[in-house]
């Protein structure tokens, strides 16, 4: 479609009414996963909330991977599942020379971005699904899925679609995402489907995905963080999420 922009948005794919956004936004609010500017803002800071406890695991990574961009020369970046823009935000802010484009599908949280790091030139808002063909974007040399991969069918097909839209010698980060062991994804798809029934979103489960670490190994990918065991289970402040860097050559 042809590039609009709307309350500072960029739209290069047109937006669904139905389908993904509406059940996706419904279920954030039952879950208080839906913020004000101000608290959107200072993520990954939060206080005096009912997620206070799982943003403080949040804090804990971005940390460590915005320690590993900090000295980055990238130009262009997307964070494709970027919701509010928060880590759009941080990741600017980590590499002032990089233009963010902070990527999603879903216009309320994207327009809620644009409000609250509108004095932020270096985050871009944009409407895309990355699988819509567009030529007005340049070429990234870092994509990142913050928290967003188990939202996409397939890695393969999500992977090389990344490599497609992307520069010669690129990365792509997957952070704060599950991604299991072969012989566990079944039972975990079995807790998400029981989960979202019990929220009363049954079709959540639709648009919610299990990826494994056998799927990654047909890709240059190497696992930067994994949490431990016990750190799992103890929870220990650490994050449950691994970080895997994943290189086009
Ligand atoms: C849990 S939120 C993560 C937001 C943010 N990155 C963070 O770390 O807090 C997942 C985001 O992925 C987005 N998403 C799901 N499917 C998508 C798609 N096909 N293209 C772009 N974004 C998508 C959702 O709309 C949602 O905003």
């Amino acid at each position: 479609m042809k590039p609009v922009t709307k309350n500072g948005v960029l739209y290069l794919s047109e937006p669904q009414e139905h389908g993904f956004e509406k059940a996706y936004l419904s279920l954030r609010e039952k879950e208080n996963r839906l913020l004000s500017d101000s608290q959107v803002a200072k993520l990954p800071y939060l206080v005096n909330h009912a997620l206070e406890k799982e943003w403080k695991l949040r804090q804990e990574s971005t940390e460590r991977v915005l320690n590993y961009f900090k000295d980055k020369e990238l130009v262009n970046v997307f964070e494709i599942g970027a919701g509010n823009g928060w880590f759009s935000n941080q990741l600017s802010l980590a590499i002032p020379n990089a233009t963010v484009y902070a990527i999603d599908v879903n216009a309320k949280e994207l327009e809620q971005c644009a409000n609250v790091f509108s004095k932020n030139k270096n985050i871009k808002p944009v409407y895309w699904n990355i699988f819509d063909k567009q030529t007005f974007l340049p070429k990234p040399g870092l994509i990142v899925y913050n928290a967003s991969i188990q939202y996409f069918p397939l890695l393969k097909e999500i992977i090389l679609r990344s490599f497609e839209v992307m520069k010669a010698y690129g990365e792509i980060h997957i952070i704060d995402s599950p991604i299991y062991a072969k012989n566990k994804a079944l039972e975990a798809i079995e807790r998400s489907e029981n989960y979202y029934k019990s929220q009363g979103f049954p079709e959540v489960s639709k648009f919610y995905f299990h990826h494994t670490f056998e799927e990654l190994e047909k890709f240059n990918h190497k696992v930067l963080y994994q949490p431990s065991v016990l750190a799992k289970i103890l929870g220990k402040g650490k994050s449950p999420f691994p970080w895997i860097r994943i290189s086009k050559y």
